[in-house]
């Protein structure tokens, strides 16, 4: 069966969602995906969380392929003739949830660059109630990538009772002031293009959301994976003014501006520099020292963005903790790419469960 995005309100007058910055929504709109089917326990099921740009399609037919086709679906690790899979647009995105580009009903308005602050833990505290809105009291695993890995990560410590084992690829407890600063630089090329208009825009402040995802893609490749795609190679033969990096760089700005809204960009890298799992709430130590969660905490040895070191760190505060790597030229990206060796790791720690 094609995966459908469905979508639902939770929420309401009578039970607000209330950000941790105190602001009340009556209710959100969640746009989700499922596949498989929920077994009669309802112990089968697993969430997906998706990254910064990313949506509720992690899979889909053939034609129609979702952004981790390669590890979900018949046969693959997360394997949809087993598990109920179930992902969706996290709070404060632009794919269907309610965030930026959705209308504040206390103005008629797109809430834009004034949507709430949110964090990673509104985020998942949202798929928690989306999840209890399915009939769902517990799940085997949460499974997500850099920011989707925050998610995994403080699913794990917001919910130890609801969640059997989580899966963090690609970030650490907490997103360092080196992940900040490429977010910052990202932030300030979209805050600093005149379109932006103080977050008043019509027409997208284009040049400012590219030029925000050039910078990104850098940050999530290395030097060895530019250097086996394009080495210094020109796009045109006899050109010698247009590398071919630099039009890969290019492409992917231009691409990202079709699909992606610039106010949710810029609020959504500060959801993620919001990620401190002991922020509020003292050390990770004390904090998980006797979690029963499982954890496998995956790491990529050429993430420039988030090293392995952070990986390490994290598995290590889990009793049931475990770290695995990923042996990819492909920098942080590898967690997108690196399916031949994420399948078997996904796979065994999820027959543990
Ligand atoms: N000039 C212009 N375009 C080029 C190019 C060049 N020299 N070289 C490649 N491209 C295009 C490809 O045609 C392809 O286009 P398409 O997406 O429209 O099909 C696109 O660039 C992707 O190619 P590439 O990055 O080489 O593919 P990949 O298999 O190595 O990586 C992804 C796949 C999905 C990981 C990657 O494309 C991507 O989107 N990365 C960013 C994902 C992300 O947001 N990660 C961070 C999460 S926080």
């Amino acid at each position: 069966m094609p995966a459908v995005t469905l979508t639902c309100k939770i929420f309401s007058p009578e039970n607000p969602f209330v950000f941790e910055s105190g602001v009340r929504l009556p209710s959100v709109t969640v746009a989700y995906e499922t596949n498989g089917k929920l077994n009669a326990d309802k112990s089968n099921v697993i969430l997906i969380c998706h990254a910064l740009t990313g949506n509720a399609h992690a899979w889909g037919a053939e034609d129609d392929p979702g952004w981790w086709q390669g590890i979900i679906g018949p046969g693959k690790s997360i394997d949809t003739d087993r598990y109920f899979v179930v992902c969706s647009n996290f709070l404060g995105g632009c794919y269907g949830t309610t965030g930026p580009t959705t209308i504040n009903p206390e103005t008629g308005r797109i809430w834009g660059a004034r949507f709430p602050r949110v964090s990673v833990r509104d985020i998942v505290r949202v798929e928690h109630e989306l999840l209890t809105h399915l009939g769902i009291q517990r799940i085997a695993a949460v499974i997500g990538g850099s920011l989707g890995g925050m998610q995994a990560l403080e699913w794990g410590v917001m919910y130890p009772d609801f969640v059997r084992g989580i899966i963090p690829i690609g970030c650490g407890i907490r997103h360092a002031p080196w992940a900040i600063a490429w977010n910052e630089i990202a932030r300030q090329s979209i805050l600093n293009d005149p379109e932006w208009l103080n977050g008043e825009y019509t027409a997208q402040p284009a040049r400012g959301l590219a030029l925000a995802r050039m910078i990104a893609m850098i940050s999530y490749r290395s030097a060895p994976s530019f250097e086996l795609k394009f080495g210094r190679t020109v796009q045109q033969p006899g050109d010698s003014d247009l590398f071919a990096v630099e039009s890969y760089l290019r492409y992917q700005g231009e691409k990202l501006v079709g699909r992606f809204d610039a106010a949710t960009y810029v609020s959504i890298t500060r959801a993620m520099d919001s990620h401190d799992i002991e922020r509020d709430r003292g050390p990770a130590a004390t904090l998980l020292h006797d979690s029963p969660v499982r954890c496998l905490a995956i790491g990529i040895d050429t993430d420039v963005l988030y090293p392995i070191a952070e990986q390490k760190q994290l598995a290590g505060f889990f009793p049931h903790g475990r770290y695995a790597e990923l042996h990819s030229p492909h920098g942080h990206d590898a967690f997108l790419i690196e399916f031949e060796q994420l399948n078997p790791l996904v796979h065994s720690f999820l027959t543990t469960l």
